[in-house]
């Protein structure tokens, strides 16, 4: 069934303590990639909800929601856009900048990767506080794009991400943990 088959992806993340800091549990994902079975099985949960839906561009970022991101895009016969860190892109980009619990950070796109009226649904690995999949958000409107949906891997439960994305925008994570 559908609950066990979540199961198993459940089970088959790795938490790691103390990484990459004292004090914080890191939710690994590289168990469901290493495994053939696993893999397809993620790729094909991630794309579920979305089958049917018109959808331009699955808009990945940097570097964990690369890992799915383009078997997402593929599945949904759509465009691979990827989200980057700043200076990494070398064409002309528009840019984000975000806060994190200390200092900032910075994301960025190619202009060129969208048109205005596009679809584009935002794939992470994760979402924790939401401020990388906001500022996401951000930088997709920027150049006029319509976000259809937010895709996750996994929500972490006790941080409320999901609260802090736009309500309006279907959400659609595989786990809760
Ligand atoms: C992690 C994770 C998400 C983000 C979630 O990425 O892969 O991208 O944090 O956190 P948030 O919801 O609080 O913004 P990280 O910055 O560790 O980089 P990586 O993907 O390159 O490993
Ligand atoms: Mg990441």
């Amino acid at each position: 069934t559908h609950s066990s088959l979540k199961k198993i992806l459940k089970d088959n993340i790795r938490s790691v303590k103390d990484f990459p800091k004292k004090g914080i549990v890191y939710k690994d994902i590289t168990p469901l990639l290493n495994d053939r079975y696993l893999l397809e099985l993620t790729s094909r949960m991630l794309a579920e909800p979305f089958r049917g839906h018109h959808i331009d561009y699955v808009a990945g970022l940097e570097s964990r929601g690369f890992l799915f991101g383009t078997n997402l895009a593929q599945d949904l016969h759509a465009g691979f856009i990827p989200i980057r860190k700043p200076k990494k892109l070398p064409a002309e980009t528009v840019s984000v900048e975000y806060k994190l619990e200390y200092g900032t950070d910075i994301l960025e796109v190619h202009t060129d990767s969208i048109n205005p009226g596009d679809n584009v649904l935002i794939h992470d690995d994760l979402v924790a506080t939401g401020g990388s999949s906001m500022a996401a958000t951000k930088l997709i409107e920027k150049l006029g794009g319509n976000i259809v949906g937010y895709s996750f891997v996994m929500e972490i439960e006790i941080l409320n991400g999901r609260e802090n994305l736009d309500q309006t925008i279907p959400f659609h994570s595989i786990l809760s943990v």
